[in-house]
């Protein structure tokens, strides 16, 4: 089957097929190598894509400007305190004033449902670079760096996600463990499970692959992981409510304990970054002086052998670009 992805949108894996998700893969990693030997294309040049940050970034928009500009892309970056977007006009007209003026637009924000209209009223390319419920650019630089680190197919590797299980990270691992095939397990406190609707969304999906997606507050039933997962335990947006999440989410600390638990020597440590993993910075000093301890994973496992959070870092670049060269790209 030869895979087309022009003109496609990338707003959730849900709506890619495995046989798309595995060409976007190939297509990064040869992007990769392409770029280590200091080969570069120019599949993006003249066009140029709108970077629109409602929430803030570095990974995601340093990775759309960088992937864009070396296959000879130009992007424009909009946020909403420096534009009209979201307080003067509607997404509607924005969208319609975008699709006339980029040929693809990265949006980052809160409601799904805007990454949606912008699609819908645009008539070009929209890429999701981060909801309230999703993160699926993330989700493919962590499929390639399993891929990088673990000599097995991805369906048979076995992904846990350690935290707020209902928050954008663990849904997007849903989906992508859903369409390769994969067996994730979302481990956290049931005050923190994923909503049933998600659950739901994904079962036809593991049914058709094989996939086993579940969750979990036992700790038995993160034996056998290939791969341990966190994420800050209070996601951008949802920072009033920092004590409850550390009352709950502390037992959930990645820790060495933990990832013994897993009882996989070689398990990987995985985090889609920003980390709070020592005291360095100031939001994670002050929480502290407050009485709470933010640190979802332990500086020693941060900063161990096993942790590939900078190669996940740097794999969003090659991925990001594979998504512009794959639905834009000439
Ligand atoms: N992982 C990630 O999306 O990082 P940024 O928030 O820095 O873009
Ligand atoms: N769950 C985090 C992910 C950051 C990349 C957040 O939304 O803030």
């Amino acid at each position: 089957m030869t895979v087309n992805l022009k003109g496609r949108s990338f707003l959730t894996l849900m709506d890619y097929s495995p046989e798309e998700i595995r060409y976007l893969l190939d297509l990064a990693a040869k992007l990769k190598k392409d770029r280590a030997a200091g080969v570069f294309g120019d599949s993006l040049r003249g066009r140029n894509v709108l970077l629109l940050f409602e929430k803030t970034s570095t990974r995601t928009r340093s990775a759309f400007e960088v992937g864009a500009t070396q296959e000879g892309g130009s992007v424009t970056f909009l946020d909403n305190r420096n534009s009209q977007f979201g307080k003067k006009e509607s997404i509607e007209d924005s969208a319609k004033v975008f699709g006339r003026i980029y040929d693809a637009i990265e949006y980052r924000g809160f409601e799904q449902s805007v990454v949606e209209d912008l699609a819908k009223h645009s008539g070009v390319p929209v890429y999701n670079g981060l909801t309230d419920v999703d993160h699926p650019t993330q989700i493919l630089a962590d499929l390639m760096t399993l891929e990088e680190h673990i000599d097995k197919p991805l369906g048979d590797m076995k992904v846990v996600f350690c935290g707020d299980t209902r928050n954008n990270m663990s849904y997007a691992w849903m989906y992508g463990c859903a369409k390769m095939g994969m067996t994730f397990v979302a481990y956290g406190p049931p005050e923190l499970a994923p909503d049933q609707a998600v659950l739901d969304r994904v079962a036809p999906v593991c049914a058709q692959t094989g996939a086993k997606v579940t969750f979990s507050s036992d700790i038995a039933d993160i034996a056998g992981a290939d791969a341990v997962y966190t994420d800050i335990w209070a996601s951008m947006g949802e920072e009033a409510q920092i004590p409850d999440r550390v009352k709950l989410l502390s037992p959930y600390k990645v820790t060495d304990g933990l990832l013994e638990a897993t009882g996989n020597p070689d398990v990987l440590f995985m985090h889609c970054l920003p980390a709070f993993h020592d005291f360095e910075t100031e939001m994670a000093r002050g929480q502290y002086e407050l009485g709470y301890d933010i640190r979802e994973v332990t500086d020693e496992v941060f900063r161990s052998a096993r942790s590939v959070v900078f190669d996940e870092a740097e794999n969003r670049m090659h991925t990001i670009k594979a998504v512009m060269v794959a639905t834009i790209g000439r």
